[in-house]
């Protein structure tokens, strides 16, 4: 990190994102941090192929959708696969790593074993109709070779590749080959100067390191042809754009600018100087890319993938870039989009200079030669005699020598990001433009995040709404790379584990009308029966769509409600299930018509987003109650309990003794049960059923023993004193999540869910969670099962709580609480949490309702754990042993 690790400049980025974040002092029209609607796990996907063999690291991703093929390049091999259904075999593979020899002497160069010292492929690019082209990094002696595509090997001798190719695996790089010709821009040795290069056709062109530098520790992330000649009326070239991160040659005094993106073009025609910049390039250019939060002067300034999106004509190319901060220890991410023409006006516009080589760069206010330079020759040069570079007077190439860099800064469109998230590092992104059924276009963008994440999102009047998060791999790993094709409808992603292909979108995941508008996913309407793909569908006319509100056209569609009934005792605590799929849901309950207030401390509710507690059930509060999922303020009916709380009740069935002390369970995991032969629920926002299987019974609570015997063994003394709290439900931390989900939109709660989710440091798959394959292949409904049997041990879970009332936010990294005893929280996919459970708890769930305390607080000013708190204090005197369980029918 470039200088500007200091303490306090961090807690001042951190104040200022925390700032931002919260939208005070001001309020911006962007929305910051969005929230994805719905969370689905590797279980929950559909559609999904993978791409696995025993090489590692895929990176490179070649997609050619005329011949159906995706191209990968990987740790010591390449691959060619079908790319309708990557999966389908045999796929064509080219072994290729670094001889025993070549390891050795890498090794003896001190290089690491585990990672350097091994062929990474680093460039596949297609080189004529019938070869393609590679490099490898060879275990840091580089080699290229060209492979004959149709029988899928290496056809010649591998060639020097030490011009073309980075030496190690990670070295920021980037290749392409247009007609024949490789340009490659990298920090290519260990030691040399970062260059922008045209290995072929001779003369081999690069940058100038004297006696201004061109580049300065510049990491690129890419590069792309723009074929400007094509609607050119001046006789323009084509040009080829690169995208990098370096270090700053403008002076500045703000600590955060030390590092700035940049992209730089060349002309395809350029040929170099004749006497000066021989050899070198002629045209090279570059400009700042901004990507800031303008008022808050907050800049992300590391760029860390391009995505070009080509239009009709050259002139509506758009490149998106994803940009990061310098702090790498700081998660946070900006997506900002570029038009060409406004990089076209940065490169027509002043230039800097370098005042007597020192480090104060301003703008160049002087004569300018002419032809201006810079440019590419056109037909204007072309009518002067200059019809190749070499050809420029010398005035001009010295000018160029000197004047790398434009004073213009290249604003992102609309002036601001696109997208802002604080909690996510994405790494690469896709993007594409699709027609809604309203004939508005939609950008729609896919994002893979550095943990193996893929949001999808759509741009609706200027704000980015996250559809979904996908869960693409079970061990987080970084996405490596995103490929994207409208013709196989197909996404791919590689990553060091596997390439996955997946579907542009995946509507049957919602299954009512509301939750298929709700979505706002352009590639999804409801048809009357069923959320499906617009594109798959012949008449159009019928299909409901909202993306612009994501509200309306269901008014009319029926819907089912799951009805259940509960009989319990006077004086027990009840849990009124209630999950909801949509993270941007709010829950809302009502007793026979009557809105129940779940916040007012006397009235002996608590709304939290998986149910109701209704505590020390009175008679009184015998009734029908529903809960409701309120979306963009409308209320959708999601399931009815029918309660009756009385004096006395049949004896309760048996408790198992093996349940140990903590923890009852009278209901599998609704994925257990549906695994097995149960028909889907009724209704689909809640599949949850309340059956059990005595087999799924036993091996829950042997796993549930599993854990309790290793947690004993790690925590006992901390046991005896401060005890732990366990929890069950699938998103767990009933009192955590009841608060949260005191604040409209639930945005925090989703929070917090999803950076206990992010930082669970220990987690032990039990039960169902075995199947890697993101082929769920079980008929799953929505939302709630996604979690399937996932049973973590989250120790320290940090606090994650909104930064809009707790400013300044916890370090993204906290392990352990400082402020709380070690404990441990329990969740699992069981969303059978039982009334019993709370009561049984109450000890020792005490310390963990302390530890929310300072953090939430109820919009009416009371802080829901304070007030849960006193209620388990004023218990604790009263009650200990374990009660039966209530009975639920
Ligand atoms: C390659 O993959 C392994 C694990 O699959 C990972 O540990 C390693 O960091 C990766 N190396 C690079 C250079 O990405
Ligand atoms: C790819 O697979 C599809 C069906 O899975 C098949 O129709 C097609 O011929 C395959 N393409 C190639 C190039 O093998
Ligand atoms: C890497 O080198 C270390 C020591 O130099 C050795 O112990 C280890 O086995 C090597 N690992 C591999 C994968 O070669
Ligand atoms: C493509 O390039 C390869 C490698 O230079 C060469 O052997 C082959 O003949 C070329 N193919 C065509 C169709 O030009
Ligand atoms: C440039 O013009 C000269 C004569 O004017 C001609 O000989 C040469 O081939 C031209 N070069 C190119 C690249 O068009």
């Amino acid at each position: 990190m470039q200088g500007a690790g200091s303490p306090a400049a961090q807690l001042l980025l951190l104040s200022c994102l925390c700032g931002v974040a919260a939208g005070y002092p001001f309020r911006t029209p962007l929305d910051l941090d969005v929230t994805p609607r719905v969370t689905v796990l590797t279980s929950g996907l559909h559609g999904c192929r993978r791409f696995q063999s025993s090489a590692v690291n895929y990176s490179t991703l070649l997609l050619e959708t005329e011949r159906e093929r995706l191209y990968v390049g990987a740790r010591g091999a390449a691959f060619a696969l079908n790319a309708s259904d990557i999966s389908a075999s045999p796929a064509l593979a080219i072994e290729w790593e670094a001889s025993p020899e070549q390891k050795r002497q890498c090794l003896l160069k001190g290089k690491d074993n585990k990672t350097e010292c091994f062929n990474h492929i680093r460039l596949l690019q297609r080189f004529n109709s019938t070869h393609l082209y590679m490099c490898g990094t060879h275990a840091f002696r580089p080699l290229c070779a060209y492979i004959d595509e149709e029988r899928f090997v290496i056809s010649s001798q591998p060639e020097e590749g030490r011009d073309k190719c980075p030496y190690g695996p990670t070295t920021g790089y980037t290749g392409l080959l247009v007609d024949q010709q490789l340009y490659t821009a990298s920090q290519y040795e260990f030691r040399s100067f970062p260059d922008i290069r045209r290995n072929s056709p001779s003369p081999t062109l690069k940058t100038e390191d004297a006696p201004t530098r061109w580049l300065n520790e510049a990491e690129f992330v890419g590069s792309a042809l723009v074929k400007e000649s094509l609607d050119s009326s001046a006789g323009d070239d084509d040009k080829i754009y690169f995208f990098f991160t370096e270090r700053s040659h403008e002076q500045t005094t703000a600590y955060s600018r030390s590092r700035v993106a940049r992209v730089a073009r060349v002309c395809k025609g350029d040929r170099g100087g004749h006497l000066t910049l021989q050899k070198r390039w002629t045209s090279f250019l570059k400009s700042r890319l901004t990507c800031s939060l303008p008022e808050y002067d907050f800049h992300f300034n590391v760029l860390r993938s391009v995505f070009v999106v080509h239009g009709p004509a050259p002139q509506d190319t758009i490149f998106y870039g994803v940009f990061g901060l310098e702090w790498k220890n700081v998660k946070a991410s900006a997506v900002c989009r570029f038009s060409l023409p406004e990089v076209q006006d940065a490169f027509r516009g002043p230039y800097m200079e370098d005042e007597d080589s020192g480090s104060k760069w301003r703008e160049y206010t002087g004569k300018i030669p002419d032809p201006r330079p810079g440019t590419c020759i056109t037909d204007a040069l072309r009518a002067r005699g200059i019809n190749i570079s070499t050809s420029l007077p010398d005035d001009v190439l010295d000018f160029v020598r000197r004047h790398p860099l434009m004073s213009q800064q290249v604003q992102p469109l609309d002036r601001r990001p696109v997208l802002f998230r604080r909690t996510t590092d994405y790494t690469h992104m896709a993007a594409h433009m699709v027609q809604g059924l309203d004939g508005q276009t939609y950008h729609v963008l896919y994002m893979g995040t550095d943990e193996g994440w893929l949001h999808k999102a759509v741009e609706v009047k200027g704000q980015l709404h996250i559809i979904e998060e996908l869960q693409l791999f079970e061990e987080p790993q970084p996405i490596n790379n995103l490929l994207m094709s409208t013709e196989q409808m197909s996404l791919y992603v590689s990553s060091p584990s596997a390439v996955v292909q997946l579907p542009l979108s995946n509507c049957h995941r919602y299954t009512s009308c509301y939750d298929c508008v709700f979505a706002r996913d352009p590639h999804c309407a409801w048809s009357g029966a069923e959320c499906v793909e617009v594109m798959t569908q012949a008449d159009r006319s019928a299909l409901i769509q909202d993306i612009q509100h994501g509200s309306t056209g269901c008014e009319h569609t029926q819907y089912n409600v799951v009805q259940r009934s509960r009989s319990v005792r006077v004086g027990d605590d009840v849990l009124l299930q209630c999950e909801l799929s949509s993270n941007l849901a709010t829950p809302l309950w009502t007793l026979d018509s009557g809105e129940v207030e779940g916040y007012d401390l006397n009235s002996g509710f608590r709304t939290g987003t998986d149910g109701l507690l209704i505590i020390e059930a009175r008679q009184d509060q015998s009734g029908l109650y529903v809960c409701h999922a309120v979306e963009n303020d409308i209320r959708v009916a999601i399931v009815t309990y029918n309660v009756t709380i009385s004096l006395d009740l049949p004896p309760p069935p048996p408790v198992e003794p093996t349940s140990g002390p903590f923890l009852t369970l009278s209901t599998p995991s609704p994925r257990l049960s549906l695994d097995e032969t149960l028909p889907p629920p009724p209704a689909p926002l809640l599949p949850h059923s309340e059956l059990l299987s005595p087999r799924n019974m036993e091996a829950m609570y042997l796993s549930l023993i599993t854990i309790l015997t290793g947690i004993c063994v790690v925590l006992t003394v901390v046991l005896v004193y401060v005890g732990f709290c366990l929890r069950v439900g699938r998103r767990g931390k009933y009192s955590l999540r009841a608060a949260a989900a005191a604040y409209p939109g639930a945005k925090r709660n989703n929070r917090n869910r999803k950076q206990r989710r992010h930082s669970s440091h220990m987690e032990l798959n039990t039960i169902c969670n075995g199947n890697g394959i993101c082929n769920g292949g079980s008929k799953l409904h929505n939302g709630s099962i996604q979690n399937g049997g996932l049973l973590e041990i989250v120790p320290g879970e940090g606090h994650t709580s909104s930064f809009k009332e707790s400013p300044p936010p916890a370090p993204p990294l906290p392990p352990i609480p400082e402020h709380s005893s070690p404990r441990c929280d329990f969740t699992s996919g069981l969303s059978a949490t039982l009334p019993s459970v709370l009561r049984r708890m109450n000890g020792n769930s005490y310390v963990l309702l302390r530890q929310s305390e300072t953090e939430i607080t109820s919009p009416n000013g009371h802080s829901f754990s304070e007030e849960l708190n006193r209620i388990l204090e004023k218990r604790k005197h009263t009650q200990l042993l374990p009660r039966p369980d209530e009975s639920s029918v």
